[in-house]
């Protein structure tokens, strides 16, 4: 029909933008295989055929880049902005600005903690308290004397923030160093170089995402010491290589943080284009792997 979805302004899909949405989408960076595979799902899902009109910019992990980007989108005047905060904090002039623009903000994967109020339509993302618990009862139940070292993702980012909350309610003070590897596979071994002359009698290492943790398997066998076996691994996040390091025995266990959900997220936007009440947060599923994984499951992994 040709009447106003409720909420909107009333003016046709997408105006003289040839009926597409425009959507500006901030992505913090491209760190990580997991942040690869989300990128990949965005853009496959926000294309023309789809209904959208995609500016895409990377922030190569700097906040100043993502606060560029997200001004450049309010001066482009588009009709939403989505974006995936490096960290937590520091947004609250820019988030004003979005607020004061009325243009609709959508928070992706990671959050934001801000003075201002209700900066946010909605939230799409995985539960990393609930990811960092799980890492937790799996050590807890198969390795409860473990000394572990707790490589962390970058130091201010819900994702590492709150993977260290859940992963430390469960597991008590097991934990005997922490360094962070911000999310990189280089940064990582260089994080577990340090820790194996810091810390020579860890035995278990949470690494904050699979990168981090290959990148300690390099570390480990550079230093002559077996992953898996003479220091075990717990990772987050199921890309395919972590899979893979898992099969092969050289990590432990892996909780799953699903990177593709371009798709529920092509259909929020659509929703609050439309001016349609959204819910305000939607919870990624994810699951757990342990060694028993098939190679199969490996193979038709799509991320
Ligand atoms: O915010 C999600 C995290 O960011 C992923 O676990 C990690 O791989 C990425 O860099």
């Amino acid at each position: 029909s040709d009447d106003p979805a409720p909420g909107s302004t009333g003016a046709t899909s997408g105006g003289d933008k040839g009926g597409n949405i425009k959507v500006g989408f901030s992505q913090l960076g491209a760190e990580s295989g997991w942040r690869t595979a989300n990128t990949e799902s965005i853009k496959a899902n926000l294309t023309a055929e789809n209904g959208f009109d995609l500016t895409f910019v990377d922030a190569q992990q700097k906040q100043e880049n993502q606060i560029k980007a997200l001004r450049d989108f309010i001066d482009q005047d588009v009709d939403i902005i989505a974006f995936s905060p490096v960290i937590e904090t520091g947004w609250d002039e820019v988030l004003q600005d979005i607020k004061d623009a009325e243009i609709p903000l959508v928070l992706v994967d990671r959050t934001v903690d801000t003075t201002v109020e209700d900066p946010y339509v909605t939230w799409i993302g995985a539960d990393f308290t609930q990811e960092g618990r799980t890492a937790g009862e799996w050590v807890k139940k198969n390795h409860p004397d473990a000394k572990i070292f707790e490589l962390q993702g970058t130091m201010g980012s819900g994702a590492q923030t709150n993977r260290q909350e859940g992963f430390r309610e469960v597991i008590g003070d097991n934990v005997i160093g922490e360094a962070s590897g911000n999310f990189t596979r280089a940064e990582g071994k260089a994080a577990v170089e340090g820790a194996l002359a810091a810390y020579p009698d860890m035995d278990l290492i949470f690494a904050h995402n699979d990168d981090m943790g290959l990148g300690a398997v390099e570390a480990l066998e550079a230093a002559g010491k077996k992953p898996g076996v003479d220091v075990k691994i717990v990772t987050v996040d199921g890309v395919r290589d972590g899979l893979q390091a898992l099969h092969d025995g050289k990590f432990n266990y892996v909780v799953e943080c699903n990177p593709a959900f371009g798709n529920q997220l092509a259909d929020l936007l659509r929703s609050v284009k439309a001016g349609e009440t959204v819910p305000k947060e939607t919870i990624v599923i994810d699951e757990a792997f342990d060694q028993t994984i098939t190679q199969e499951f490996i193979d038709a992994r799509t991320f």
